[in-house]
C-alpha cells in the first residue's frame, strides 16, 4: 500500500534540475515530511554500476541495449528503494524516471515506443509517479548550461538535433499526460521558476 508521494524530475541535461531539487529538500524538511532523495539511472548499488557504464563515453550500445539497461536499473531501483520507501509513508524524489526513456532512449535514439512500452508494463505494471515535474529549456539555454560546468558524459556530447528530438518527446508526453506530467518554463529567472514549483506542488500534494 503506497503511502508517500512519489515525484519526478525531467528535462533535457542543463534545464536546471539539480538547483530546483535542493529546494525541493528543504521545502519538504519545512513541512516536516520524511523523504528521500534519488536518482536514475542509479539509486541502488547495482543502478550506480549500469549508471557509469551508460554515461561512459567509451562505451558504444545499440539503443535498444542502452534501454533495456535504464529499464533494468530502475527495476531494481522500484524494489529496493522507491516502493519501500512509499509504503513506510516516505516521500520519494527521483531526478528522472521512466519518461527519460521515452524522451531520451524514443526521442533521441529512436527505440520504438511501442517497445518502451512493453518495458514500462513489464516493470512498472500501472505505477507511476503522482507528479512529474518537466523543466522546459531551449536547446542552446541547456547547452550553454552544460558546458559550463564540466566535462561532457555520453549524453550531453550528444548534438543539438538530438536534445531536440528529446525535448520534443518531453511536450508530447507533457501533452499526453496533463494530469500527471505539469510542465515549467525554466528559462526564466530562478526566483520565477521556484515560485512556478511551489504553486505547483501546494496545488497538487497539498490540497
Ligand atoms: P542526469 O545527468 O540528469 O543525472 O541523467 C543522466 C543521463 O541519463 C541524462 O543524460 C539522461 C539519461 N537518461 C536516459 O537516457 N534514459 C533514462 O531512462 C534515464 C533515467 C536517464
Amino acid at each position: 500500500m503506497q503511502q508517500g508521494k512519489f515525484i519526478t524530475l525531467e528535462g533535457i541535461d542543463g534545464a536546471g534540475k539539480s538547483t530546483h531539487l535542493i529546494w525541493l529538500e528543504d521545502f519538504l524538511r519545512r513541512k516536516r515530511i520524511n523523504n528521500v532523495m534519488t536518482r536514475e539511472p542509479g539509486g541502488t548499488p547495482l543502478g550506480e554500476q549500469l549508471r557509469t557504464l551508460l554515461l561512459d563515453q567509451r562505451q558504444i550500445m545499440h539503443a535498444e541495449t542502452e534501454a533495456l539497461m535504464m529499464f533494468a536499473a530502475r527495476r531494481e531501483h522500484l524494489d529496493k528503494v522507491i516502493l519501500p520507501s512509499l509504503t513506510r509513508g516516505d516521500w520519494v524524489i527521483s531526478d528522472r524516471f521512466a519518461d527519460a526513456s521515452f524522451a531520451y532512449q524514443g526521442g533521441g535514439r529512436g527505440v520504438s515506443f511501442d517497445k518502451l512500452q512493453i518495458l514500462e508494463q513489464w516493470v512498472q505494471g500501472s505505477f507511476q509517479p503522482d507528479l512529474t515535474l518537466y523543466f522546459d529549456v531551449p536547446i542552446e539555454t541547456a547547452r550553454q548550461r552544460v558546458q559550463s560546468v564540466k566535462t561532457a558524459d555520453r549524453f550531453e556530447q550528444e548534438q543539438d538535433e538530438f536534445f531536440r528530438r528529446v525535448r520534443e518527446a518531453y511536450l508530447q508526453r507533457a501533452q499526453q499526460f496533463p494530469e500527471r506530467i505539469r510542465l515549467i518554463d525554466a528559462s526564466r529567472p530562478l526566483q520565477d521558476v521556484t515560485s512556478a514549483l511551489e504553486g505547483i506542488i501546494q496545488e497538487t500534494l497539498f490540497n
